[in-house]
Order: structure tokens, then sequence, then C-alpha cells
């Protein structure tokens, strides 16, 4: 079929391929870094408590109308609303999608660059045991050596930037080389061996003795935190799991595109918001024993799980080995999300401007690599970026859920969500009511709320 851009769309190959696509973008830096410090800064149990809640009212609703979208207009984010409400403005929500792609995409890959650091520290280990990398640092080492990475520039390291492009041409790379051929074969071998070393990881973690207060600490709901700020933690909760879920900005209208008709997509959304939901807390379970076992403060925010799994990987068998296994696939974890940012401009691009595809995947990359370049110059910009998705994604799903719930009609979604009436959809009634009043409700309140106290924290003066 010819659309838009040039040659024939490229698909998803099969359901495994579909699943681990999915789960590729899904499962990143978000659950292994990004979780595991929210939920330490924002009082532990209680807020996983809100933030499961939130997973599956909120988030399951906005990946399936994601799904819809996408997979009925085969299109990316701002030709998909073009084709199904021609005519209106709708088409500004892909726009907004586009737009927050670009920032979240560059201080992401930023991100995902330390991680190169942490690979490259892991092999001076293994070559040089007792002189270099994390074999021979403690606590504080670990933390300076993060702060120095953290705020590069000001101290002049210069690494990090390399570690950004090199990450971004990775990423283009693979994009490059198409949805089937690039994105799903990565995916589709990464990510299961990506599963097999954390799994080693928790073990290691949980037998390290002092473990228990750890697990207390994240699964135990204790709500003193909550009350305290409960509008500025519970908007956080609602951003980390549309960022943990990579909805709310067009990237899986873009994924749903490329989703085959014939597949379900209810099933697909449950399974990947489980498989997403269980890597982030398996993160947890192996970061917060390790925590409390080394005196290390849950609080500590973006640095916290670059200073606690060397500590585990001081005390393991084998640990350097391991810590290179690691931090090489998180590493890829991180690729198999940046590839789903990028696809979307380069989606957006080849589509509605007629670019091909390495055209669309050089310029994007030029001015990403742009964006990402402020971002390790610059501590501000980068917590400006950092901070964004929790208003951003909010932001876009509330829109996305609208459009299904109040203007894309009933049966429209019933025949998309059924495969053309060939599946059995019990639960399309539950979904509309999900759709057209409990999610965007919900975030309409909580985006409210939030906004109003960010608002007040930074002006005392109106509260
Ligand atoms: N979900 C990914 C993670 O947790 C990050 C990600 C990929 C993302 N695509 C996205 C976040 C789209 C927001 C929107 O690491």
């Amino acid at each position: 079929m010819l659309q838009g851009g040039k040659g024939d769309r490229d698909s998803f190959s099969s359901k495994f391929g579909v699943l681990a696509a999915l789960a590729g973008s899904a499962i990143g830096l978000g659950n292994i870094w990004r979780f595991p410090y929210v939920v330490g800064q924002n009082g532990g149990g209680a807020f996983l408590l809100v933030y499961i809640l939130f997973i599956a009212a909120i988030g399951i609703p906005v990946m399936m109308s994601e799904f819809v979208i996408g997979r009925s207009a085969q299109l990316n984010p701002v030709g998909a609303f073009k084709k199904i409400a021609p005519g209106t403005k709708w088409h500004l929500v892909g726009m907004l999608g586009v737009v927050s792609v670009f920032i979240i995409f560059s201080f992401y890959t930023v991100v995902a660059g330390w991680t190169l650091e942490y690979v490259i520290q892991s092999v001076r280990w293994i070559l040089f045991p007792e002189k270099f990398g994390f074999a021979s640092m403690d606590n504080a080492a670990l933390t300076q050596f993060f702060s120095n990475h953290y705020e590069s520039f000001t101290s002049g390291l210069w690494r990090p930037i390399i570690w950004f492009f090199v990450m971004m041409l990775l990423t283009g790379y693979i994009v490059i080389s198409g949805v089937k051929n690039g994105i799903e074969k990565v995916a589709k071998i990464l990510m299961p061996i990506f599963l097999v070393i954390l799994l080693i990881l928790v073990t290691r973690s949980v037998t390290l003795g002092g473990g228990r207060e750890g697990l207390v600490f994240l699964f135990k709901p204790d709500f003193t935190q909550i009350k305290e700020e409960p509008f500025r933690i519970i908007l956080e909760a609602l951003g980390q799991a549309f960022f943990s879920l990579s909805i709310g900005m067009g990237t899986l209208i873009t994924y749903g595109s490329y989703i085959k008709k014939k597949e379900n997509l209810a099933s697909t959304a449950v399974s990947v918001v489980a498989a997403d939901t269980f890597v982030a807390i398996l993160a947890g379970i192996a970061i917060f024993p390790a925590v409390f076992a080394f005196g290390i403060d849950p609080a500590d925010g973006p640095e916290l799980v670059y200073k606690t799994l060397p500590v585990i990987f001081q005390n393991m068998a084998g640990g350097l080995i391991w810590a290179f296994m690691f931090f090489v696939l998180l590493c890829f974890a991180a690729v198999t999300s940046t590839i789903s940012m990028l696809e979307v401009i380069v989606a957006y691009l080849s589509e509605q401007l007629n670019m091909s595809r390495k055209k669309a995947t050089l310029l994007s990359m030029i001015s990403v690599g742009f964006l990402g370049t402020l971002c390790t110059v610059s501590p501000d910009v980068f917590a400006i970026f950092n901070a964004s998705p929790d208003l951003m994604l909010p932001l876009g799903g509330f829109f996305i859920v609208t459009f299904i719930g109040w203007i894309f009609s009933r049966d429209k979604s019933s025949k998309e969500l059924s495969s053309d009436g060939t599946r059995n959809i019990g639960y399309h009634k539950l979904f509309m009511f999900l759709v057209k009043f409990v999610a965007p409700l919900a975030i309409a309140f909580l985006f409210a709320l939030g906004v109003y106290s960010k608002v007040i924290t930074l002006f005392p003066s109106i509260g």
C-alpha cells in the first residue's frame, strides 16, 4: 500500500515482533533510572500504589486509544489526525506530540549516554581490577563520579557530549534500517536478554542482608509524604506512568500504525503495560534493598541508580562481568526506547513533508543533536527538560482519550478493536466509559491541581 512517504509502508512482521518493539519502547531508562528515584523521592510504597492505579485506569485506555488512532489511519500522529478528523484542528495534538518528542528525546539520549560511561568504567574495571573503575570507589567516590557527569560542563568534562552523540548515531542507524529490519529485529534480540540479567541482579540485591528495609520501603504504603504535598506527588505519579508507558506524545500512534490489522490491540496493550510495570517493580526490588543495606539516601534523585548499582556489583561474585553486561543491556534498553522517539519524527517528516527516510533521520538527528548538547552543557536546561514529561504527556494523553471518547465514532473504534468484527470485545463498554469519562476527567483534574501546586511553590503569595 502506498502512503504519503516513499514506497511501501513498513510494518511489524509478527506478534512477537510487535510485543518486543512495544515493550522495547516502554521499557527503558524510565523503568530502571527514573522509576526508582521518583519512588524514592516521593515516599515509597504509597507512591507505588497511586502509580499502579493510574497505570490501570488511565494508562491502558490511553495506550489503546493511541493504537486505535494509529492503526486505523496507518499514518504518523499528524497525518493520522488529518486523515480521521479532516478539516479540524485535531492534527495539532499530533503536532504537540512531535514537539514533545524533540524535548524528551534529547534529554533522554543524554541519560542514555551516561550509561555508556558506565560501560567503559566496567571495562576498565575488568582490565585493571585494582586500579580503575568502580572496584576502587566507595559511596562518596561514586557520588562524585556521577555528579561530575551530571554537571559535566561546568566541570569541563567533554565525554558526556561524546556519549550523547554515540547514542544518537546508534539510534539513527537502527531507524534508518527500517521498522521490520531495524526496530523490530533489535528489540526481539535484546529485550529477552535484558530481562534475564535484571532477574539475576534482583536475586543478588535481595540477598544482600539488610535488604528487608528496602522491600518494606517499596511495598508498604505509608501516606505521610503524600499528605504533605498531595497534588505535586500525584501529578508526578501520573507523569511517571505516562513516561514509562511511552504514551501521550504519539509514539504509540506511530507504532500502532505498523501493527497488522489482525493483531488484538487490547491484549497487546495489556501485555505491554504488564511487562513495563513488572520491570519497573523489578528495578525497584533490585535498587532499594541495596540502597538501605549501604546507607544511601532513597531521596537522592537522578543519581540514585547510578551510585547504587555499582555497589551491588562490587558485592557480587564476578561483579565486573555482570556490571559490564548490565550496562551494555541498559544501553540497549535505552536504545529500543530512543528509536521509538526518533521514529515519530521520522514518520512525520517522511509522510507529511515527503522526505526520504534517510534524509528525515539525518535532519532529526541534527536538530536533536543541538538540543541534547544544550542539556549536557546546562544542568538547568536538563532539569527543565527532565521535568517536562509530567506536564506534556498528560496533556497529550488528555486530548487523545477525549478524541476517542467523544469524536471518533464508537462503531469505528469497535471495528478497529475487534479486528473488523472477527474478535469478541466484551470490554468495549468499559473501554468507552474509561475514555469518555474516567481518564479525561481524572487527567484534567490532576493536571489542574498539579499546575496549581507548581505555581504556588514558585509564587507563594498567590496562595
Ligand atoms: N518509556 C520509555 C522509558 O520508560 C521512554 C519513552 C520512549 C517515552 N518513548 C516515549 C516516554 C514516548 C514518553 C513518550 O524509558
